[in-house]
Order: structure tokens, then sequence, then C-alpha cells
């Protein structure tokens, strides 16, 4: 039978089960009656120890071939493995050039350096760690959102007209929240961030909820910090080793933090008192905090630290620095709507949200200052018709691994990272 190196290495007491295994070598060891190979197929981080006598020819069988085994599963007399292939047949099934292969056997290339071959760097053993937890974190986010996983936003129509790539689902997830109650996305989104920074990407991948019947900030917050947590705890028990060779390799202490980060509550401030701690820190910046201006990822790495490298909620902020469909605060002078982000160690800005303003005439005449009435009617219409209080918000799936996994440079975590000016593959 075809196993999986997964499959073969969670066999409990191997008796010389027969068995297939395809894969790529990752080392090759030649003693004097015996030739030692680890295959990789990229189930798990571990590879299967195959165990040929010396009739195999050794020289075929580089770092980095493709090959396929067939052979008989035993109990391995090492103990770092339970068990081991004893081949009978081993087929390359492509060869691997070791001198032109840009990765070298025992060689911990940097994260940098395995960037410039986004074709091959999957092949290695850091990048299949990250993608193996991208993959965990995916599932556990949607089964997350479970209950209402049914629904899928439709995003572009292309018969005739011009499309656009989208920035967000959100309006089209309040048109289904309006129906629905509660509804998520999640799928590729698209900035053009003219921006070379460690933490954006021209496509990246958000997780949005949108929930109807949900009057207060707090409410919210309490499902972002869950859809954090929960996801994280099942990505640490699904993979705990990819988990563990991230930290281990890329960020030492990073286990610490992400327990951190887990086993505390996380923290909430006004936009108004974090501009006040900025301030007391001024020298700090390049960009003076001030009350009204944006925050700068200076300002968000900062409040983080001051808040004991726990997640820290950010809420209620200037009017004119949000968009227009959150919701008033009716607060006078300041005049700040119900908006959140969530800011976390090592990243930033992972979370935005808010409350929408549920209320007709308030949006109307948000519309009108911006001149957008005519194109919104059927925003307003959601007003009009059966109106509820709701909120959502919008996660970076890329920037929620970077934060989990320490990971420095948000191209690490994806396989075809695109931004400005570069789309290598
Ligand atoms: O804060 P943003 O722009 O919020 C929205 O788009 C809302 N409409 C979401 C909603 O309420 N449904 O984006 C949400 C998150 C940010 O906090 C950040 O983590 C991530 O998306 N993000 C990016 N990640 C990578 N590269 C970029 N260029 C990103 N821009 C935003
Ligand atoms: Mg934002």
């Amino acid at each position: 039978a075809r196993v999986s190196v997964r499959g073969a290495l969670g066999v409990q007491n191997a008796n010389g089960e027969r068995v297939t295994v395809q894969g790529w070598i990752r080392s090759v060891r030649s003693q004097k009656e015996v030739l030692f190979l680890h295959v990789n197929d990229g189930s798990s981080l571990e590879s299967l120890q195959v165990v040929a006598d010396s009739s195999f020819d050794s020289r075929e069988l580089a770092f980095g071939s493709s090959v396929e085994v067939q052979g008989q599963l035993v109990k391995s007399p090492s103990k770092k493995q339970n068990v081991e292939l004893k081949a009978e047949k081993i087929e390359v099934v492509g060869n691997c050039d070791a001198k032109a292969f840009p990765f070298k056997y025992k060689e911990r290339h940097p994260l940098e350096y395995l960037r410039q071959y986004p074709h091959l760097r999957c092949r290695t053993n850091i990048l299949g760690s990250i993608l193996r937890v991208r993959s965990e974190a995916t599932a556990a986010i949607h089964s997350f959102f479970k209950p209402s996983s049914k629904i899928k936003v439709p995003e572009e129509n292309f018969f005739n007209i011009p499309v656009f790539l989208t920035v967000s689902g959100q309006l089209h997830l309040e048109v289904m929240s309006g129906a629905f109650t509660q509804v998520f996305t999640f799928g590729p989104t698209f900035r053009a961030e003219n921006s070379q920074s460690r933490r954006h990407l021209a496509e990246f991948y958000m997780v949005e909820a949108e929930i109807s019947f949900l009057e207060s900030l707090q409410d919210l917050m309490q499902v972002m910090e869950s859809l954090f947590k929960t996801t994280a705890m099942t990505v640490l028990s699904n993979c705990p080793k990819d988990v563990e060779l991230c930290h281990k390799f890329i960020a030492p202490g990073q286990k610490d933090r992400l327990e951190h980060m887990l086993k505390n509550n996380f923290l909430i401030i006004s936009y108004t008192e974090a501009v006040e701690i900025l301030k007391q820190a001024s020298q700090n910046f390049t960009f003076t905090p001030e009350w009204g201006a944006d925050l700068h990822t200076e300002h968000e790495k900062y409040l983080v630290k001051h808040c004991g490298d726990i997640p820290v909620f950010v809420i209620n902020y200037p009017r004119a620095l949000k968009p227009f469909y959150m919701r008033d605060n009716e607060d006078g002078p300041q005049h700040t709507v119900a908006a959140v982000d969530l800011l976390v160690p090592g990243v930033g800005e992972l979370f935005g949200g808010s409350l929408r303003e549920e209320r007709c005439h308030f949006l109307e005449q948000r519309l009108a200052r911006l001149g957008l009435t005519e194109a919104y009617q059927w925003y307003l219409d959601l007003r009009r018709f059966g109106s509820v209080p709701h909120g959502g918000f919008g996660m970076g799936f890329e920037r929620y691994l970077q934060c989990i996994l320490g990971i420095d440079n948000i191209k690490d975590v994806i396989p075809f990272p695109r931004f400005t000016h570069s789309c290598l593959l």
C-alpha cells in the first residue's frame, strides 16, 4: 500500500508491513554495509528513515532527489524513531544535481536566502513547518466559524464591466449578515500598498466576520480575542513540532511570548489614552504623537511593549481618521467612532473592526458630506429595511501567522508573496 511518511511514522509496533513511500531525499548516509536515507514528503516535519543494504547504488541517491521506496516497515533499533523502512526496491524518480541545487545538505539557510527561491523553498524544513502551520490555522479558523460556514461571498463579476480586486469583503458581508445574522469570509484581498515594509503585501488573506444584533464593542472584542486564542491553541495541539521548529530556530523566546499572550486577557485602551501614553514617550519617535493623527507602526509597537507584550485593543478613534460606515459615538467635540484595532507584539495592527452605523439619518449625513449618497443607495437600503445594530472585523491572516510564530517578514508566511514591483512567481 502507498502510505505517506506521516502515515508510516504513525504505525505502532511495525511488523513487516509492505508499503510504498514517495518523497524527496533529505539526507544520505552510507556506512560499510548499510545505507541510510531520510525521505520527506511534506506530510510532517519528520522524515522516514529508509535502510538499504550496500547493493543499492548510492551515487544516484542524492540530497534533493525524488524517490519511490518499496519495502517493509519494521521497528527501529534506534531511539530516534519508532519505525524504519527496510528497502527492497528504491527507484529514483527524478535526479537532483546537488552541486547546482541552491540548498545544501545540513546547512541552515536564512529565510532571506530562501526567499530568492520561491519555487523551491517549500522543500526546506522551515518553510515546510511554516506552511503546515498556515494550513492548520486556516482549518482552525474555518471550524471556529463553522455554524455560518455555508455562506460564501460573491466577489467579482466580469461580463463587460470593469472589475476591481476587492480590498475588503465587508460591505458584502453586511448584506449577508442582514439575512444570516452571523457570517464570515476568508480569502485573498488586494491593496495597492506602495510599501516595502515587513508587514504589508499587495495580496494578503483576510478573515472577516460580521455579526448582527451586536450592540457593543465589548462583544465584538470577545469574538476577536477568542478567534486569536482558539486558532493558536488548535494549531499548537495539531502540529506542535512545526510550531516548535519555528519558535526555536526563528525566534528564541517566542514560545514563552505566545504562552504569555494566550494566558492573559487582552487589554483595552481608548485612542485618547493611547495618545496620552505616547506623548509621555515622544522622544522615542520619528513621528510626533498627536490627538487626531493616525498611529504609526512605531507607536503601535511602543503601546504593545507598554502593555507588557499583551495584545491590546485600541478603541474609539477620531471620526475623521476612519471610514464613513463606523458608528458615531456622539461624544461631543472629540467626535469619535466605535472603532477597534487590535495591536499585537511583533506586528502592530492585526485586526481592524467597528460597530457599523445602523441609523439611517446618521449614515445619510456622512455620505452626503462625502458626496457618496448616490453610489451607496443600496447600502442605505440596508438601514431602511429592517436595520439592526451590527459590527464586524477583519484580521490579516499573514500577520496572524507572523505573530504566533515570531516571523519577522510577512513574505515568509505566504507561499508566493506579491508586493510592490515584485511578482517573482
Ligand atoms: O484594517 P483593515 O483595512 O480593515 C478592513 O478592511 C475592514 N473593512 C475589515 C472589516 O471590518 N471587515 O484591514 C484588516 C486587517 C489589518 O488589521 C491587517 O492585519 C490586515 O488586514 N492588512 C494587511 N495585511 C497584509 N498586507 C496588507 N497590505 C494589509 N492591509 C491590511
Ligand atoms: Mg486598519
